[in-house]
């Protein structure tokens, strides 16, 4: 591996560096912030984390343990139990028994009481969840506290509601639950993907068996805590942390009704080769590669914004990551020279102050993958421009980057870089755009930037994509459906689309 030094010389080399002294946008550089840490002293971790099955935190049958690291200092957090096969087996069976015995007998609106007394106790402890989010995984506390937090917490609320009434979303159907739910979540929204799969199955009447990504267990397990604390009958939240194989051991259990599953469509393709003719239930949320398309009649300072936060919200870690920005020929100069002054502005460094735009890069793994994608970008002779800012001496980072001169048949136009790194490609007319921005094996968001109504329906009719925002970028809501077409899977989540997945319709 090249060292931070290694790096930063190669990059002198091979790369058009955007500096922060020399930007028209005077805002940001004129002097420096002082440091702005978000307090962790009110956060409680324990040395050891245990599974936690049937509302108690159990030591695992494996024997076996795994550390977390903490992605901007590779400091060790905490140490997690890895759940094996037999793991699984006890959380499914305690999951059953929740659901036969308790749960899906429950009065809805009892139901509805316990979803949404989850939801007032993780409001409590909103800032303990997202300094422990930020310091697992690496993202900026600005992000943990103002988005991934409050949205979890907005879809136990949503959802909780929803308990009731489903005869309302199903109308002529009687609805009743499926039964025991494994969920597979991934490392970049650890709490919000938590939320997102546990609140819909819950408030359905079924039992869950959620397993988190290995490197961001510990939100889960503080969610875990506040199970207990809100009196959920015990078996109907059970949470394994683990690896591949624990998310392996799940998808195959027998008495698993339905999977859900977040993460890599590589994996989501070995998932649902698994499933195949077993009757599980599956819903899959991909990867993607979202076309950004900015038109010349676009407000383009917001749209320079749009672009900013499509791509460097989360470090690039989000699966409908405006990755691929689509500019019309006409103002290209002009966005790509507002783009760079933009970036100039942004502050990457330590996830718990308050000043970061841009944190830590969430594993070694991650920051691997994402400077061999780069490399390749350089070699096939697309352009790198990147941040000249600094790179803390420890930890997992990767600056603020984007590629032009990129050809549509280049790895950094097609694949996932899941990291910072923004393609720029040019188009003359609407339906040049709308050709590129589906010409590619995903399908899982879009965003469009025009003045013209007219032009907004035009695009957005033709996108082949789950989710397509218009002037705006990355809004997030419970009661909006997400979910992909193509390689980017196939399912929603959230919304009354969402509540499909949980339910039985008779
Ligand atoms: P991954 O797909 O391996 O991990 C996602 C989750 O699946 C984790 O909880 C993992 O433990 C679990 N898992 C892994 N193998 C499994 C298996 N055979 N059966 C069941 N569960 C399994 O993703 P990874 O390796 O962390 O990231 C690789 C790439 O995937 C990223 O660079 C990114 O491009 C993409 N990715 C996309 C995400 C999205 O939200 N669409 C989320 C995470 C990764
Ligand atoms: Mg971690």
């Amino acid at each position: 591996m090249a060292t931070v030094k290694e790096e930063q010389e190669a990059r002198e080399h091979a790369v058009r560096r955007i500096e922060r002294e020399k930007p028209a946008l005077e805002f940001g550089s004129a002097w420096d912030y002082a440091p702005a840490p978000e307090s962790r002293d009110h956060l409680r971790l324990e040395e050891r984390y245990g599974l936690f099955i049937g509302g108690k935190f159990v030591a695992p049958k494996s024997k076996k343990y795994f550390e977390t690291v903490n992605p901007a200092t590779e400091e060790t957090l905490a140490q997690v139990a890895e759940a094996g096969p037999a793991d699984v087996d006890a959380a499914v069976t305690a999951a059953e028994e929740a659901y036969r015995k308790r749960w899906s007998r429950l009065k809805p609106a009892d139901r509805g009481k316990y979803v949404y007394r989850i939801a007032r106790l993780l409001q409590e402890k909103s800032r303990e969840l997202a300094v422990l989010e930020s310091m697992d995984g690496g993202k900026p506390i600005k992000e943990s506290r103002d988005v991934d937090v409050p949205l979890a917490i907005a879809h136990f609320f949503y959802h909780a509601g929803w308990a009731d009434k489903l005869e309302y979303a199903f109308p002529r159907h009687t609805v009743s639950p499926i039964g025991v739910c494994g969920q597979i979540i991934p490392w970049n929204f650890p709490l919000l993907m938590a939320a997102w799969k546990i609140a819909p199955a819950i408030s359905c009447g079924n039992t869950v068996v959620l397993k988190p990504a290995e490197t961001t267990p510990l939100t889960a397990m503080l969610l875990a805590e506040v199970c207990q604390e809100a009196d959920l009958p015990p078996g109907v939240v059970n949470i394994l942390p683990g690896a591949g194989e624990t998310g392996a051991a799940l998808v195959n259990h027998a008495r698993v009704k339905k999977i859900a599953f977040t993460g890599s469509t590589d994996v989501g393709k070995i998932i649902q080769r698994a499933t195949a003719g077993t009757g599980k239930r599956l819903t899959l949320e991909l990867g993607g590669k979202a076309a950004n398309i900015v038109f010349e009649d676009a407000p383009i300072d917001q749209a320079v914004e749009g672009i900013i936060n499509g791509i460097y919200f989360n470090q690039g870690h989000v699966c409908c990551a405006g990755s691929r920005l689509l500019v019309q020929e006409s103002i290209a100069d002009t966005v790509l020279q507002k783009l760079s002054d933009r970036i100039a502005t942004l502050r990457m460094g330590d996830p718990l102050d308050k000043n970061t735009d841009v944190g830590a890069i969430n594993s070694k793994m991650q920051l691997d993958k994402i400077r061999e994608l780069v490399a390749c970008g350089v070699e096939e002779g697309a352009e790198l421009h990147q941040s000249s800012c600094a790179i803390p001496p420890k930890g997992f980072w990767f600056p603020p980057s984007f590629f032009t001169n990129v050809a549509q048949s280049h790895r950094i136009a097609r694949e996932e870089i899941f990291g910072p790194v923004l393609t720029v490609m040019t188009f003359r007319t609407p339906d040049e755009a709308i050709e590129k921005a589906n010409n590619i094996p995903y399908g899982l968001s879009a965003g469009v930037w025009t003045d013209k109504g007219s032009k907004i329906f035009q695009i957005t009719q033709k996108m082949r994509a789950g989710v397509v925002w218009a002037n705006t970028f990355n809004k997030f809501d419970p009661t909006s459906p997400f979910g992909g077409y193509k390689e980017s899977g196939f399912g929603r989540e959230g919304g009354v689309h969402g509540l499909r997945a949980y339910v039985e319709l008779g």
